[in-house]
């Protein structure tokens, strides 16, 4: 249970029940509509792009324990009231937890690419998953893509122009400004970045 205006203990939510949906507009004091990034790492995007988006909350899914300690951490000095992290495998929670039409839009920026051919079936985004970000999506809901693989970035477009019930549409200028980490490194590497984003249409 949360109060409207008061920093929780930890912004971190422990999940309880390995089948049970988890209704994320309920881990809030105020709800609003839920965005959600998977794989949020130290919460680079996380912590800037909520504190720019009081009206929305967001929750940030990571595996490592570290990594969602540092958001918690940083959530709570910059006094975010509008930001979770859950730790859990993404696939998992995407197949098992997230409810149907519960979110406004999905993040996933850097993914493990897994390069080696044989690897290739771990990658996140792949046909299942967008089958699956369609079922959590509200209707107009979008999915923003980052990576600086190029074979996965082709993978990731692929699997996307074969489901019908999305279409391609710019990033947001103001989603754009907000770099992640590991986008950082990778831009002072002079590497190229891949950026992606979709829309649900209201049937497919
Ligand atoms: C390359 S990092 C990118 C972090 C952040 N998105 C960024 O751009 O700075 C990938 C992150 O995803 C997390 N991750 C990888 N596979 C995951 C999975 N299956 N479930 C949850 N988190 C995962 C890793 O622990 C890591 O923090």
């Amino acid at each position: 249970m949360t109060t409207p205006g008061v920093l929780p203990e930890s912004l971190l939510h422990e999940i309880t029940s390995l089948t049970d949906p988890v209704d994320l507009a309920a881990l809030f004091p105020e709800r609003r509509p839920v965005e959600l990034e998977l794989g949020a790492g130290d919460g680079s995007f996380l912590l800037e792009y909520a504190a720019r988006h009081p009206e929305h909350n967001f929750v940030g899914i990571e595996r490592l324990f570290g990594r969602l300690r540092k958001i918690d951490r940083k959530g709570r000095r910059l006094g975010l009231l509008n930001i979770r992290g859950i730790r859990i495998e993404a696939a998992y929670f995407m197949r098992y937890l997230l409810p149907p039409a519960s979110i406004v839009a999905l993040h996933v920026y850097f993914p493990d690419p897994w390069p080696k051919k044989r690897h290739r079936w771990r990658r996140l985004v792949n046909e299942e998953f967008v089958r699956l970000a369609w079922n959590a999506l509200q209707p107009a809901g979008c999915v923003h893509l980052r990576t600086d693989h190029a074979d996965y970035f082709e993978q990731m477009q692929t699997v996307f122009a074969a489901h019908p019930g999305f279409e391609p549409v710019p990033t947001p200028p103001d989603l754009l400004a907000v770099q992640t980490d590991f986008e950082k490194e990778f831009l002072a590497e002079g590497r190229a970045i891949h950026r992606a984003s979709y829309r649900k249409r209201s049937t497919g």
